[in-house]
């Protein structure tokens, strides 16, 4: 099989801001023949997905030297000729095969759809990625309980609508944040949100204060930026949040105001608030008094003598003057 006919998508240039049509390039190459132990097959489904474009913002593109690399992603696609004893014609199988209607391999990269799934789509969505990383960051990030506040963002998108039926399952109030009446309407009355913010036409910290009258236990972010902002204005005493996406930076072009949270997502790192828990108090009075008598805890103190000298000593910790703890000494 080899007459015409792959078509396929390319990067060709590196898009500034949002993506442009110049960014790609339709092709059409042969189809290819299977070799030896490969299977071809016809894609059916291509994953849209918003991680394509933090993969075009590191993709190697030179259209000068001829790199111009094939558009990732996740596919559901048909089997149409096998050199492979594990799969046969008229299979369905996901894969990575990317922008293009055909893709081959020697198989190892694709699994076999189970097909008791249908629509074999729900592979793509709840039964999918996206559907995975809504549970994965619920269960061990968000962990709401029965009661609590959750609010999601991006809550008409693949994870987000997840995220939040997961919430209400949980027995939550979830409170999702969409960009158009539609969709909001659609997370309250098909999915059983509480309450949705169109943080376009509502100011989303008064709307959130409205939403969430008992403050917000838990929030799933998938966009950051100002809404993460206006959530933390309402957060709880040890609400949880999970930064799974931050599709609001993901088309910028200047760094983003205050801190690039880019890491934390990409080390799966975790910012923690802290209070003093008078709970540890014991253990820590013990711990520490051990390893004062074991010289295991070096220390040095700062003192300054008479009170009148109390207001420089303070200033001067916020020039460095100290070594150790500071004192006064009466
Ligand atoms: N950490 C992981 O492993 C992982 C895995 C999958 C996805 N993600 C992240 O999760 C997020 C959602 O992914 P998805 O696949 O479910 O996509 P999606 O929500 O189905 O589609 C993207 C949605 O994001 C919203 N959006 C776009 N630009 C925005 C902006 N500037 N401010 C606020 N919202 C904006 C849009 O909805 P509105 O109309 O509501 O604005 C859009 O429909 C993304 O950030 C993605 O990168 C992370």
């Amino acid at each position: 099989m080899n007459l015409t006919g792959n078509k396929q998508i390319h990067m060709v240039r590196r898009p500034v801001g949002m993506p442009t049509d110049d960014c790609f390039e339709l092709r059409e190459t042969l189809i290819p023949t299977c070799g030896d132990g490969q299977v071809l097959r016809r894609t059916l489904y291509l994953s849209l997905d918003p991680y394509f474009r933090l993969w075009m913002k590191d993709a190697a593109v030179d259209r000068a030297a001829g790199i111009t690399p094939l558009m990732i992603g996740k596919t559901i696609s048909e089997v149409v000729e096998s050199a492979n004893p594990k799969f046969a014609a008229g299979e369905l199988v996901c894969g990575n095969d990317g922008w293009q209607e055909y893709g081959i391999s020697d198989g190892s990269d694709l699994t076999k759809a189970d097909p008791d799934i249908q629509p074999v789509t729900l592979l793509l969505g709840p039964l999918g990625g996206t559907a995975f990383t809504a549970y994965g960051a619920m269960v061990e990030i968000c962990k709401p309980k029965p009661g609590e506040t959750l609010v999601v963002s991006a809550a008409a998108g693949a994870v987000g609508s997840i995220a939040g039926q997961i919430g209400k399952i949980w027995g939550c109030r979830v409170v999702g944040l969409a960009g158009s009446d539609e969709k909001c309407r659609w997370v309250t009355e098909d999915l059983g949100f509480d309450a949705c913010v169109n943080y376009k036409t509502e100011s989303v910290s008064d709307a959130l204060a409205r939403a969430c009258p008992n403050g917000i236990d838990a929030y799933y972010d998938n966009v950051a930026g100002s809404i993460l902002e206006a959530v933390l204005e309402h957060i709880n005493y040890g609400a949880r949040i999970a930064l799974v996406g931050l599709i609001s930076q993901y088309n910028a072009t200047e760094p983003p105001v205050g801190p690039n949270l880019w890491p934390l997502l990409a080390h799966n790192a975790m910012i923690h608030g802290f209070q003093n828990n008078d709970a540890l108090g014991p253990q820590f009075g013990k711990d520490m008094r051990d390893w004062l008598a074991q010289g295991k805890i070096r220390y040095r103190e700062h003192i300054v003598d008479g009170i009148e000298r109390a207001p420089r000593a303070f200033m001067g910790l916020f020039r460095g003057e100290n070594i150790g703890k500071a004192f006064v000494r009466i």
